[in-house]
């Protein structure tokens, strides 16, 4: 189902934009793929960017069409076990999840995903309603050529193989095989049976849950705890019952790391 219509291009401003305009425009179905090898505005939360070098780089968007009304950090939290679980078929490199959507490698981030909505349209109208949830998965980067602004938080699936190990890179249609058959899987769950199962499945590949943690939000605050969870509209709980909906990590340490 996912990937049954797409659009491949060399370069792209961003596969996400490109799908929201074609659920827009065109009314694009459920599972419509936008692939590009560049992006020359790719973008990341809170406004970033996201840059890739040409051919470094596994970069799509698929458009979703959910018929019940799914949480946002549930459809999220989907798309991260996704892209981990299918990093991990594909490649052999054990992957976890740093919430809200980060995908990890040894502790250093490998993939980035962003969930963007359009509301609007009358009901039934193929124009109305999508979400499209975009990954952009570092691949063929060399540890060397990783830009030095990311510093030690980045990496790439090649940079992280192990020859010898069981591990490989594979190649970019397998590796978009691999995270588009998970994500069918899980979203076919997600919405006939809720998010229950995918929950836990992340919260055992959460790299944050049992660390002491400080969010910081998007007007500057920040709140500090020990993360305790994933609640169940895909929210992270510190051990302060606190609910943390919208957020970014920015410091992760052991709990033993108190105080610090
Ligand atoms: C983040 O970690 O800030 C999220 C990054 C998401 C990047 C991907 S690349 C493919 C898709 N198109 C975009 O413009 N962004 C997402």
């Amino acid at each position: 189902r996912f990937g049954r219509y797409r659009r491949v291009y060399d370069s792209i401003d961003s596969t996400n934009l490109d799908a929201l305009r074609w659920a827009a425009e065109e009314g694009a179905a459920e599972g419509s793929l936008v692939v590009s090898d560049v992006q020359t505005a790719g973008r990341g939360r809170w406004g970033r960017s996201w840059v890739s070098a040409p051919g470094s780089a596994l970069l799509f968007s698929v458009v979703l069409r959910p018929r019940v009304s799914i949480d946002a950090g549930l459809l999220t939290a989907a798309a991260g076990l996704a892209v981990a679980d299918g990093i991990q078929r594909a490649s052999g490199l054990p992957t976890m999840l740093k919430w809200p959507n980060d995908v990890l490698v040894a502790g250093r981030k490998v993939a980035g995903i962003l969930v963007e909505a359009r509301t609007g349209g009358s009901a039934g109208d193929a124009s109305g309603n999508a979400v499209v949830v975009g990954a952009g998965i570092n691949l063929h980067w060399r540890r060397d050529e990783i830009p030095a602004d990311l510093g030690e938080s980045a990496t790439s699936i090649a940079a992280e193989i192990e020859v010898g190990n069981g591990q490989r890179v594979p190649a970019r249609a397998e590796l978009l095989a691999a995270v588009l058959t998970r994500l069918d899987n899980l979203y076919g769950h997600l919405t006939a049976q809720g998010g229950g199962e995918i929950l836990s499945a992340a919260s055992a590949r959460s790299a944050v849950i049992g660390k002491r943690v400080t969010v910081r939000f998007a007007d500057g605050t920040d709140a500090s705890g020990v993360a305790t969870g994933i609640a169940p509209n895909g929210g992270l709980v510190l051990d302060d019952e606190r609910v943390i909906t919208a957020g970014e990590i920015e410091r992760l340490r052991p709990t033993s790391a108190r105080g610090q």
